[in-house]
């Protein structure tokens, strides 16, 4: 006994758009497609996918119009000249860009009584269809209840908010959580790699050790909601204290230096507002000042 799948239009045919149309087409969903270079439509035409030969048409294909192309110039470079077209339509956008790119796409889609949605595709092509990975979404809870059970096909969909923003806005801070935690990794592998140690050695220690720094987090994020950073496991002082071993170390075997210099620098400025003997989680005073503080 089947369910019928809706029909889903796909705009944008690059690396992750096309993992977006198979997934879709894989799933069963009627699945329209539409690229600058139509070549790209190619291989998802034989898995099924019809293709449309101008914007316009992909549009009127389908209720959902889900939208993957380079930035938000080539979004409106391919919609403006059909935006009359987008009336009652969904838009789901999955272009990336600022939280205000997001605003000015809502703002522009409404003025063309389309519902949008505003998405950040938290993994790549192949991890597109697994249901482990994050698909963020910001704006129209009328468009995502509506579409869920699409938008479920390619990732665990989480809805943020009305705000459009939010999606591009959290995709921003964890890249940055994520290139912080990769460098950092990368640093130590270095560090050990300089007496031998195989990357793949010291990894699945990092990997134990990342999950205990999840604790932390947990543990400060409380702090930080609260603004009050009791240090009763470890203070800024002692981790003061504790990265010049890293300095040390990383030196003496020719590592660059950068990125645990930043770490010190900050904890200093913190030291130096008053938080000596507060927690860690006491580092955001100083990121919230931006970088005049002392
Ligand atoms: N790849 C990833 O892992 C990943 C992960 C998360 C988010 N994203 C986001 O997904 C979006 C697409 O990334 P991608 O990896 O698929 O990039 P890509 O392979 O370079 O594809 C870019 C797409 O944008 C289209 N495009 C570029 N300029 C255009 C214009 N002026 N007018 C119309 N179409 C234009 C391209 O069309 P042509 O084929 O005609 O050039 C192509 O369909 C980006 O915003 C990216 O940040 C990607």
């Amino acid at each position: 006994m089947g369910t019928e799948r809706s029909a889903v239009t796909v705009i944008g045919l690059g690396q992750m758009g096309s993992a977006l149309a198979a997934t879709l087409l894989e799933r069963g969903h009627p699945t329209t497609v539409w690229n600058r270079s139509a070549r790209k439509a190619q291989p998802l035409v034989e898995r099924g996918a019809r293709r449309a030969a101008t914007p316009e048409e992909a549009v009127a294909a389908s209720p959902l119009v889900i939208v993957c192309v380079l930035d938000h110039d080539a979004l409106h470079a391919t919609l403006d000249p059909v935006a009359g077209s987008l009336a009652g339509k969904a838009l789901v956008n999955l272009t990336s860009g600022s939280p205000e790119q997001a605003q000015e796409a809502e703002a522009w889609a409404r003025s063309h009584s389309a519902g949008y949605l505003d998405g950040a595709i938290m993994t790549t092509p192949p991890g597109v269809g697994s249901p482990e990975m994050m698909f963020l979404y910001s704006g129209s809870h009328t468009v995502f209840e509506t579409h869920r059970p699409t938008l479920a096909a390619l990732g665990d969909p989480l809805h943020l908010g009305a705000e459009p923003g939010l999606a591009s806005l959290y995709d921003a801070a964890l890249l940055g959580l994520m290139w912080s935690t990769m460098t950092g990794w990368l640093h130590g592998t270095a560090l050990v790699g300089a007496e031998k140690t195989e990357a793949t050695a010291f990894t699945p220690v990092a990997i134990r050790w990342l999950s205990a720094v999840t604790g932390f987090l947990t543990t400060y994020a409380a702090q930080v909601d609260a603004g009050h950073y009791p240090g009763d496991d470890a203070t800024v002082d002692v981790q003061i204290a504790a990265i010049d071993h890293l300095l040390h170390a990383a030196a003496a075997r020719g590592i660059d230096n950068a990125l645990p210099e930043l770490l010190k620098a900050t904890m200093e400025r913190t030291r130096d507002l008053g938080h000596g003997s507060d927690s860690y989680a006491s580092v955001i005073e100083v990121l919230k000042k931006g970088a005049g503080s002392a």
